[in-house]
């Protein structure tokens, strides 16, 4: 039997598509180099989980042959306790990313246009062209979003705009007033997709009012993840708040079961732990401002960020830099993809995993840089 040319069965936008590539597992580097490594590549909460987020998913493993709860009514009715919300003004995700495609494959289709930043989460434009829809990409300015781009890039074809606040991978933030603006300014048909996965990080008291804009009745569907503060990346469990009617057509299309037993037994008790998530703020606050202040001494140049993460520019082929690290058993992430070709992003760590961080860079930067491969 001859084999099925199955490419040919992809829509003709899938062949354009190239895959998100994620942070490197610490797993792989042990493989290939056959040493460790520290992960300072995923923005993960160098803390990890909260405890009582531990016991919860011991509690509940022996429920795990039964399905979860589809409709994740305990944590939906938690979520929109405490963000002053309805239950159904409140869905689940497996991680923000899964409610980020949601939306594409709920409203998007071939003919339709969708916008985002050239430098924004690489996320959105993947869900965008997954659909095989018209991406649109704005520039930056000042390495943040440029929300009166964006408004000026929406045509009668526009239906979804992506923003991410903070941006991944900048770390830079727009105010609750600039999307004040930028929501009068932009069609009420246009859904407005705001991706707050670093929310908690954020410390400037001119940030974020969305859930507001969510009280108004705006086109907004407001992201938050359990994968960042929360320590919980590893379960996939992510949330979006908005209309009523808007959480109605998501549903939908929503797979059934896309958040576990486990996950929402463990976001439910996270929720719980507000001990954790202050002091996982606290040492963020504390460890960005030591790598900050390291890296000025070292004379690196960085984008000064809000989250957990640093852009920082080595002036030098990220790629090459980033192999550099990964020998001295740092992972990072190189940042071509986002075009920003000499440009490294790594997340604030542990104190101890920072120095190391530091060190292994001074080490890299200050080699003489040989010819030929790394
Ligand atoms: C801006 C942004 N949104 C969403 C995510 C993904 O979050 P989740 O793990 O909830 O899918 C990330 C992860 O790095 C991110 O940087």
């Amino acid at each position: 039997m001859p084999r099925i040319p199955i490419k040919e069965f992809l829509p003709p936008w899938s062949s354009r598509i190239r895959p998100y590539p994620p942070g490197k597992p610490i797993e792989e580097v042990e493989r290939e180099l056959g040493h460790t490594a520290i992960k300072l590549a995923s923005n993960e909460n160098p803390l990890g989980p909260s405890p009582k987020a531990l016991e919860a998913i011991r509690r509940c493993l022996d429920r795990v042959h039964l399905y979860p709860d589809g409709g994740g009514y305990y944590l939906r009715k938690k979520l929109a306790e405490g963000h002053g919300l309805e239950m159904d003004q409140v869905i689940l995700g497996a991680g923000s990313t899964d409610l980020i495609e949601l939306v594409a494959k709920t409203f998007l289709t071939a003919g339709d246009e969708a916008i985002t930043s050239e430098s924004a989460f690489y996320i959105y434009r993947l869900a965008i062209e997954e659909m095989g829809t018209g991406l649109v990409l704005t520039p930056m300015r000042n390495a943040t979003f440029d929300l009166a781009a964006i408004a000026h890039a929406v045509t009668h074809r526009t239906k979804v705009v992506y923003l991410g606040n903070p941006n991944n991978p900048t770390g830079t933030m727009f105010t609750a007033d600039e999307l004040d603006r930028f929501l009068e300014s932009v069609s009420p048909r246009v859904l407005v997709v705001l991706d707050e996965a670093y929310y908690d990080y954020v410390q400037r008291p001119d940030y974020s009012r969305s859930l507001d804009c969510v009280r108004r009745g705006k086109n907004i569907l407001v992201l938050r993840t359990f994968s960042k503060v929360h320590g919980l990346a590893g379960l996939r469990i992510g949330y979006g708040m908005g209309d009523r009617e808007l959480i109605e057509c998501l549903n939908r299309i929503r797979s059934p079961f896309n958040a576990s037993t486990v996950a929402q037994a463990a976001a439910l008790a996270a929720l719980d732990d507000r001990e954790h998530v202050a002091r996982s703020i606290e040492s963020n606050r504390q460890e960005m401002k030591f790598l900050t202040e390291e890296l000025t001494v070292m004379g690196m140049r960085y984008t000064p960020s809000v989250a957990n993460f640093l852009l920082i520019d080595t002036g030098r082929d990220c790629e090459e830099d980033f192999v550099r690290l990964l020998h001295e058993g740092v992972i990072v992430r190189p940042m071509k993809i986002y075009k920003f070709p000499t440009s490294l992003r790594v997340t604030a760590g542990t104190h101890k995993d920072n120095l190391l961080f530091l060190e292994a860079l001074h080490r890299v930067m200050t080699a003489p840089v040989r010819a030929g491969k790394v």
